[in-house]
């Protein structure tokens, strides 16, 4: 019984370097978090991400939810099956390789 509850989608597009940095730690959408009504465009517009960087969704778990596509999948908007979507409310993802996210 796979619900297909559907509330909105954003997304972000980060381009990845493969720099050796110190790694940091981006809370997405600052303190407004993972929402809708927010620019994520110029949110992710100023920032540099290298490899090792971590990206925090934080979101109310069941209001939104998180998925990891490439810069092919993105910008073609095609969104993984439902089952792939990360939905704990407090994503962390490590940015583990350089390329288009
Ligand atoms: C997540 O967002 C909530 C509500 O906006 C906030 O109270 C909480 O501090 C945030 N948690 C983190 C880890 O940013
Ligand atoms: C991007 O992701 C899609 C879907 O998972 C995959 O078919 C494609 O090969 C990937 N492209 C690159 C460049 O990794
Ligand atoms: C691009 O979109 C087409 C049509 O929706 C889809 O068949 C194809 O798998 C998509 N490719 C990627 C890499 O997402």
């Amino acid at each position: 019984m796979a619900s297909k509850r559907f509330v909105g989608t954003i997304a972000i597009l980060a381009f990845v370097l493969a720099a050796v940095a110190m790694a940091t730690k981006f809370a997405v959408g600052d303190d407004q978090g993972w929402t809708i009504n927010f620019d994520y465009e110029a949110w992710v517009k100023d920032k540099i991400f290298h490899v090792g960087d971590e990206l925090v969704f934080n979101y109310t778990a069941g209001w939104h939810n998180v998925f990891k596509v490439n810069g092919t999948a993105f910008t073609n908007c095609t969104i993984p099956p439902t089952n792939e979507a990360l939905s704990t409310g407090n994503e962390v993802i490590t940015l583990a390789a350089h390329g288009r996210k």
